[in-house]
């Protein structure tokens, strides 16, 4: 337990036994801190912007989730110790994208829409016929821990696994490729890079533009990563297919979106179960503990 005098704050009561494990900590939205606050010494936020100037004495900025490009990571050091949660929502994320492929792939947001809206008269039509996922190509963009997940299942489902990084690796994973012949060679396309200033805007309108007709993009990383109006200009168009957990400025999605039946759209909930959501706070709260008692913390981030 922590010490009495020593508070946390959290942005939000994050899921699980473990953060009830905290004994001083007040939840309080960062947007409700107005005035600086002498006594605490530890946060746990979801990648917000931290306003330091108003938390003299923090120690950790514990954050909930792998990505941390909100966090400003350079101005904290030294003194302030920012860490994240990897490795713990690598196969909920994994299985989210498996699961936005095999919606895009073959219908299923559509299919059930048919048959709740009573259009299910006989068989599909011709025109409605879906695209093999067995057989096809992904390439992965990123093949850190979620993209290996991820080429891990798509072993499974016979797919042909291509990926794109800094640098080529040794992996039995899937074949390097620089990213432009990813893009090109792929019948799906799955992005899972962190968002930095390289990964800003790196998918961009020309690189859209190499990838094949009918191909389908699902980002399940962060919508920054896609230049967004041009992904909409190539779904409105009908020419590519896409399956989006995140978006530019969550929690608004480009409205042309919301009738295109060639995308599926789920509210950035890659992480989202209860066990990886329960993992993640433990996660968080262990790093927290760990640097209350003098101790390095586990997962530390460098900017
Ligand atoms: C969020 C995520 O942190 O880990 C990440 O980078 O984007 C997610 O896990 C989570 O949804 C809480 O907002």
């Amino acid at each position: 337990m922590l010490a009495a005098a020593v508070k946390i704050l959290a942005t939000r009561r994050y899921p699980g036994p473990a953060f009830e494990e905290l004994d001083e900590v007040e939840v309080l939205p960062l947007s409700a801190l107005k005035e600086p606050r002498e006594d605490v010494e530890g946060l746990i936020v979801a990648n917000e912007p931290v306003p330091l100037d108003l938390l003299p004495r923090l120690r950790i900025i514990a954050n909930f989730g792998v990505g941390y490009d909100r966090i400003d990571v350079a101005a904290c050091a030294p003194g302030i110790v920012v860490t994240n949660t990897p490795g713990v929502l690598d196969d909920a994320t994994a299985d989210l994208t498996f699961a936005l492929i095999l919606a895009v792939r073959r219908q299923v947001v559509e299919a059930d829409h048919l048959v709740r809206s009573g259009g299910w008269t006989g068989s599909w039509s011709e025109g409605a016929l879906a695209e093999d996922v067995s057989g096809s190509t992904v390439g992965i963009l990123g093949l850190g821990r979620i993209g290996s997940a991820v080429a891990r299942r798509a072993k499974g489902f016979d797919l042909r696994v291509l990926y794109t990084s800094r640098r080529p690796v040794e992996t039995d994973l899937g074949e390097f490729r620089e990213l432009d012949a990813l893009l090109s060679e792929s019948d799906i396309l799955t992005i899972h890079a962190p968002l930095t200033p390289e990964t800003v805007g790196l998918v961009d309108a020309r690189r859209l533009g190499l990838l094949r007709d009918g191909a389908c993009l699902v980002n399940t990383s962060r919508g920054e990563i896609v230049d967004e109006q041009a992904l909409v200009r190539e779904l409105v168009s009908g020419r590519i297919r896409a399956g989006l957990d995140v978006f530019w400025h969550e929690p608004q999605v480009p409205p042309e979106l919301l009738d295109l039946p060639n995308v599926v759209l789920t509210p950035h909930i890659g992480s989202a179960t209860r066990q990886t959501r329960e993992a993640m706070t433990r996660l968080a709260v262990d790093n927290l503990l760990a640097v209350e008692r003098g101790e390095p913390p586990l997962t530390p981030v460098t900017s």
